[in-house]
């Protein structure tokens, strides 16, 4: 017997006119406006078109006709036409205007600009509630990987034992090209500015910021927890000595940017940025150049591993088509772990396992480790390992000083 397809009747019928047609405003034509640009010219089938392109340099060369572009954000902004917003800028100042004002005057908005996100999300939760409109930023964290939504949709709070990532696509691509390719520091960062991945200021990149602003978003919607970047713990990479390489590939291990977030036996979340010795077989020890890795860890499920590429115009560009195709069908994120009876809560009284290398014993203050499990002394050189408080850290700056090497061990959290 064949299948004859008209024979099959769906238990309801698929109705596309509830489908809503986007006409977009769009914020930015750097390397992710453009990718934008170019992927929704190639994508008729999302019914979405720009109609106008908002620009702060008029006088830069650009490829499309110039009818597009404005200099006035309020040809956008009060444009009633316009039914959505695309905030591709990297000013985190501006972009929270235009997004407050859009929101304000009942647009959707898409944004890839996870520091105006994670430094004003709590306004942004309340603006989403007030207006009854959605804000998506799914491309705000590890660009093409689906994290952010798969969080929320799909995670129980109570299963989720922690997130641990490599979410900084710039920093990974530096530290790949320092131990594999014995690249400079220097040499690393200027090519991963010129292929596109580092932030307009790098500092945000190699000292943790940007990570530590995508880890904020990762709590929002793993945890429900709205926590500043301010708050938490972040070191990045730019302290780190070319013997701590050394030390680390002695042991077998590379030194990757992890983000985590992680539930303690309390149930409370240790959540902080820090580079980490990483080796084999941990997930992330493969995780190379500027592609991002997300190892959750559930209660039934055990870990699993997400993988993509984090940066660049067009993974960013991938993610971004996902939520403008999510909204023609109204979907918005409901931030439901914020709503539990009981929310979670952040934990400071965390004990770490680090290693700490340092020039001068000065450097140093002597009640730093609560406990010492190895140390070496050279001439210029000197390192300790061992167990220090997430809280005292906190509350003190000797391991942001030039000169001082904050490294997790592989063991990290200590129980
Ligand atoms: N500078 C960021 C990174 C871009 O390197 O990951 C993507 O968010």
């Amino acid at each position: 017997m064949s299948l004859n397809p008209t024979a099959f009747h769906f238990p309801f019928t698929f109705n596309m006119s509830y489908q809503k047609t986007l006409n977009i405003g769009l914020f930015g034509y750097g390397v992710v406006g453009s990718a934008v640009y170019e992927v929704l010219n190639h994508t008729p089938s999302l019914q979405a078109s720009i109609s106008k392109i908002c620009i702060k340099n008029p006088d830069k060369p650009r490829n499309i006709d110039e009818a597009f572009f404005t200099v006035d954000k309020w040809q956008l902004i009060d444009n009633e036409e316009i039914n959505v917003i695309v905030e591709m800028t990297d000013d985190a100042v501006a972009a929270i205007e235009i997004v407050r004002e859009s929101l304000m005057r009942g647009k959707a908005v898409i944004t890839a600009n996870k520091k105006m996100v994670a430094e004003h999300l709590a306004e942004l939760v309340e603006l989403q509630r007030k207006y009854n409109v959605p804000l998506l930023y799914e491309s705000a964290c590890c660009a093409s990987i689906p994290v952010i939504r798969n969080l929320e949709e799909y995670y129980d709070n109570d299963l989720l034992h922690g997130v641990e990532g490599i979410i900084n696509g710039s920093t990974n691509f530096i530290l790949t090209k320092l131990f594999e390719e014995k690249l400079s520091y220097p040499d690393a960062l200027a090519e991963a500015q010129r292929l596109g991945f580092a932030e307009s200021d790098p500092s945000l990149d190699v000292e943790g910021h940007d990570a530590l602003n995508k880890l904020c978003l990762l709590l929002a919607h793993a945890y429900g927890i709205l926590a500043h970047p301010s708050s938490l713990l972040c070191h990045g990479i730019h302290r780190l000595n070319p013997i701590d390489s050394e030390v680390a590939a002695a042991q077998g291990a590379q030194i990757k940017l992890v983000a985590r977030a992680m539930k303690q036996a309390n149930g409370q979340i240790a959540a902080f940025v820090l580079p980490q010795f990483v080796k084999p077989p941990h997930l992330l020890h493969n995780v190379r150049n500027e592609y991002n890795g997300v190892v959750l860890t559930s209660a039934l499920a055990d870990e699993q591993f997400f993988y993509g590429k984090g940066a660049g115009g067009f993974p960013t560009a991938s993610a971004i088509l996902a939520d403008l195709s999510a909204l023609r069908y109204d979907y918005r994120y409901e931030y439901k772990k914020m709503l539990l009876q009981e929310p979670s809560v952040l934990c400071e009284d965390v004990k770490l396992n680090v290693y700490v290398s340092f020039q001068d014993w000065q450097m140093l203050p002597v009640d730093a480790f609560e406990e010492i499990h190895e140390y070496y002394s050279g001439r210029k050189f000197h390192y300790r390992k061992g167990i220090v408080s997430l809280r005292k850290l906190l509350s003190s700056d000797w391991w942001k000083k030039e000169g001082v090497s904050l490294v997790l061990m592989e063991t990290g959290i200590s129980e």
